[in-house]
């Protein structure tokens, strides 16, 4: 199939990243997917109706990082669309110190090195899309601490980004995907909540075909993260309200 543009998938091995790298080609978009294991997307590479490269991805060493993306960059002379999706999370009620680490090395070190690299290549080639999957997590802290002030940091990253994207008066387009917390809907069989993976994908690619600057993705999280940033602390904190015997420890 002839491609129309190019886009790069960066963290590329979820199952919402496939369904984004499935929805771009069918749009002809030509896909570039950086994994940590290259090895494991090459047969859902092959299942697309467009030329894919699976590019391998060291989050955890920014200077390697970069100079991968700035490789492939290179060959493919530049990208119209970049997708950030790489994130980390998880909760362990003892609090190991090593948990903290590897969510702040991946999602703070490892996305403000990728977005950092992406916005100075797309500054030479005079255009382009920066997006990253980013989460409404970010409007408050939450028992996972460095995983909510993370996506807080990306928030601000890009908002930084986009003030740069203006002083330069370039049209790179800065696109912040606030998505609602869909693990936890699935987890919860919360139907309100809930949206099917490809109707997530295709909200996101329609709010970047439209430019936004920032989406929640569904629409109806919008609510929640209004809500979410409204509400006083001795709400917000359900510890203060659930009786002790259903509290975890
Ligand atoms: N799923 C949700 O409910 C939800 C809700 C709100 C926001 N988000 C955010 O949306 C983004 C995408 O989430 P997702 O659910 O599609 O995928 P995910 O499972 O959170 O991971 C996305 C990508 O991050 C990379 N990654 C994860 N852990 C890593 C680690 N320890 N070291 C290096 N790379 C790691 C993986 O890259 P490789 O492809 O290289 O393996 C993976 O494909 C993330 O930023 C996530 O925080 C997710």
């Amino acid at each position: 199939m002839t491609t129309i543009a190019t886009a790069m998938i960066i963290g590329a091995s979820s199952q919402l990243s496939k369904e984004l790298a499935r929805q771009l080609a069918t749009q002809k978009v030509k896909l570039l997917l950086f994994v940590q294991q290259p090895e494991l997307l090459t047969e859902f590479a092959k299942t697309l109706p467009v030329s894919v490269e699976v590019l391998p991805l060291s989050i955890a060493e920014p200077a390697k990082l970069i100079e991968q993306i700035t490789t492939a960059w290179q060959q493919e002379n530049g990208a119209h669309l970049v997708i950030v999706n790489t994130g980390m999370n998880g909760y362990d009620a003892t609090l190991p110190w090593q948990l903290e680490q590897d969510i702040i090395d991946v999602n703070v070190k490892g996305f403000a090195a990728i977005c950092h690299c992406v916005f100075k290549l797309m500054t030479e080639q005079g255009y382009g899309q920066l997006a990253a999957i980013n989460s409404i997590a970010g409007q408050r802290g939450g028992p996972s601490m460095a995983y909510h002030a993370s996506k807080a940091f990306a928030a601000n990253y890009f908002e930084g980004l986009s003030m740069h994207a203006q002083r330069l008066k370039l049209p790179i387009t800065i696109s912040d995907i606030q998505l609602g917390l869909l693990d936890k809907a699935a987890l919860q069989q919360n139907q309100f909540l809930l949206a099917p993976l490809d109707k997530v994908a295709k909200q996101i690619l329609i709010a970047l075909q439209k430019g936004k600057r920032r989406v929640y993705v569904t629409k109806r999280w919008r609510f929640v993260a209004w809500l979410n940033r409204l509400l006083p602390e001795y709400i917000y904190n359900t510890r203060h309200w659930k009786p002790k015997k259903n509290q975890r420890k």
